[in-house]
């Protein structure tokens, strides 16, 4: 099958029904692990993992620290899907691709996502560290006339045109920020919009201070495909991204953006960013 057009709903349904024949729990809530959160895969009891390489039509990730593998089990008693590393653009995968997985959430009868990622900080109040809640978005790839959703669309799955307004649930940040405030994380946690860019190249310094101008307060490489196939399909998403390094806007610098840096602040932080989602989740479970 090409690239070009998302699988058919049949094809997502194979690799659904081949999960839910593999597992007896049946999760609610997905949650997609960037950086830095793939450890809470590995507290969940009772597991069931399946690497990408075995689940049917799934694709496989190829970057390093990030493991391919579903881990379907319970976090504090609740049932959860998590995949442990995800798919980018840059790897090489059309952006549907790159979400496929959140559809066969979907078929699961997942109906809330969390989606993380690390990201660069642009707003010069963030610190290496942080937390940013993601209210809103900016698809790049939109304006440039891609989308996870290009192609013929099929009514199973949502609308034609959906909306993207509202797709940060209102309910979900605000319970998040009464379990920040509980964890005493306040002082670490932000709020605010994120720019998907393809990489995997780190931005040009006029490229952040336009992405500056126009809104954005974090910068990263994933997250938008899956929260725009997730909306589509009617779930309702929470997100956040770990502040792993700040933008670098002034060309008067020998500091680069580099990868081992992303990875060690995402162990800084792991413990918090663990016990975040887990509380999220369990809060998610009693709506
Ligand atoms: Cl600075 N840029 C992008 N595009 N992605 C990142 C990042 C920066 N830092 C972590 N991920």
């Amino acid at each position: 099958m090409g690239d070009d057009t998302p699988y058919p709903f049949e094809v997502i349904k194979e690799s659904a029904d081949y999960l839910l024949s593999g597992t007896q729990h049946r999760p609610k809530i997905g949650v997609i692990c960037g950086s830095g959160l793939g450890g809470l895969a590995d507290q969940l009891d009772e597991r069931d993992v399946f690497p990408y390489e075995s689940i049917p039509n799934f694709p496989v990730s190829t970057v390093a620290g990030h493991a391919g593998r579903m881990v379907i089990g319970l976090l504090s008693g609740v049932p959860v899907m998590c995949m442990q590393g995800r798919f980018h653009a840059y790897e090489g995968y059309p952006l549907w691709k790159c979400a496929m997985p959140v559809r066969v959430m979907k078929l699961m009868g997942v109906s809330h996502i969390i989606v993380t990622n690390a990201a660069g900080g642009l707003n010069p109040e963030y610190k290496i560290g942080d937390i940013m809640i993601i209210k809103d978005h900016i698809n790049m790839q939109g304006f440039a006339g891609d989308s996870p959703l290009r192609g013929r669309n099929d009514e199973r799955f949502g609308p034609r045109f959906p909306a993207m307004n509202n797709a940060y649930d209102k309910n979900l940040i605000a319970m998040a920020k009464k379990i920040v405030a509980d964890m005493n994380l306040t002082n670490v946690v932000q709020e605010g919009v994120y720019v998907m860019l393809g990489g995997p190249t780190y931005e040009t310094v006029a490229e952040l201070n336009m992405l500056r101008i126009i809104g954005v307060d974090a910068v990263g490489m994933s997250t938008v495909p899956e929260v725009v196939v997730a909306r589509h399909c009617g779930m309702k998403v929470f997100a956040f991204s770990l502040i792993t390094n700040q933008c670098i806007t002034q060309y008067d610098t020998d500091a680069q953006a580099n990868h081992e840096e992303v990875i060690e602040v995402a162990n800084i932080r792991k413990k918090d960013l663990q016990n975040l989602a887990r509380r999220i989740i369990v809060n998610m479970s009693e709506e």
